[in-house]
């Protein structure tokens, strides 16, 4: 498929764009149960860097299910689609000169693997959403997890599709402990020597 490809050079690289900017590029990665509060923070984290004139960018759930890839369930297939391609969405903003976060439930191990192996290690922080599935399930702010019990909604994450936790992440927020901007501080002061 791919042969017959040729990449042009373009004069301008992300090392430009970057320069201009001031800061560096870099992908943002939160990963957690449903309704674990991935997007909540993500949401705060990217307002806090824009009112600090930083390029930033948030790939979620609804600008990417309901777009790029709309036709794509929740198999554990599907599910590696999707993240493979916001990682390579991920990658092209990173050029772009954007700070990038993404907030998606992306379950497995190897699913981030993946996505580290696109994005590329250097340019990938990965952070923790970490909720109870007691907890997510207590808020439910979507009503998913009764549905998922009822049988309703079938792969659901943590109830009959697997979660597993992060090993290492660079950033680790246990969201029963700390409040949302609590957690914000957090990842804004680890950022602060990565720009
Ligand atoms: S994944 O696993 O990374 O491909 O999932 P993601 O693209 O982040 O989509 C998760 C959101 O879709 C809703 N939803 C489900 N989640 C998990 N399992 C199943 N079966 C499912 N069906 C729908 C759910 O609202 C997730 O939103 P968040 O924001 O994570 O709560």
């Amino acid at each position: 498929m791919s042969e017959n490809i040729v990449i042009h050079d373009y004069d301008l690289s992300r090392n430009d764009r970057n320069k201009r900017n001031h800061h560096k590029s870099f992908v943002l990665w939160f990963t957690g149960l449903s309704g674990s509060g991935k997007s909540t923070i993500a949401n705060q984290v990217e307002v806090e860097l824009f009112k600090q004139n930083l390029q930033v960018y948030s790939l979620d759930g609804d600008n990417i299910r309901s777009g790029i890839n709309k036709g794509l369930g929740f198999t554990k297939e599907d599910r590696l689609e999707n993240l493979r391609r916001i990682a390579e969405v991920a990658k092209l903003f990173v050029d772009a000169g954007h700070i990038t976060i993404a907030a998606f439930v992306s379950p497995l191990i190897s699913d981030r693997e993946q996505v580290k192996n696109i994005v590329g290690q250097a340019d990938f922080i990965e952070v923790f959403v970490d909720t109870s599935l007691e907890e997510c399930e207590r808020r439910d702010v979507k009503g998913l997890y009764k549905k998922a019990r009822a049988g309703e909604i079938k792969n659901f994450t943590g109830i009959d599709a697997p979660y597993e936790a992060p090993i290492n992440p660079d950033i680790h927020i246990k969201t029963e402990q700390v409040s949302v901007a609590e957690a914000v501080k957090t990842i804004t002061n680890y950022l602060n020597n990565k720009f």
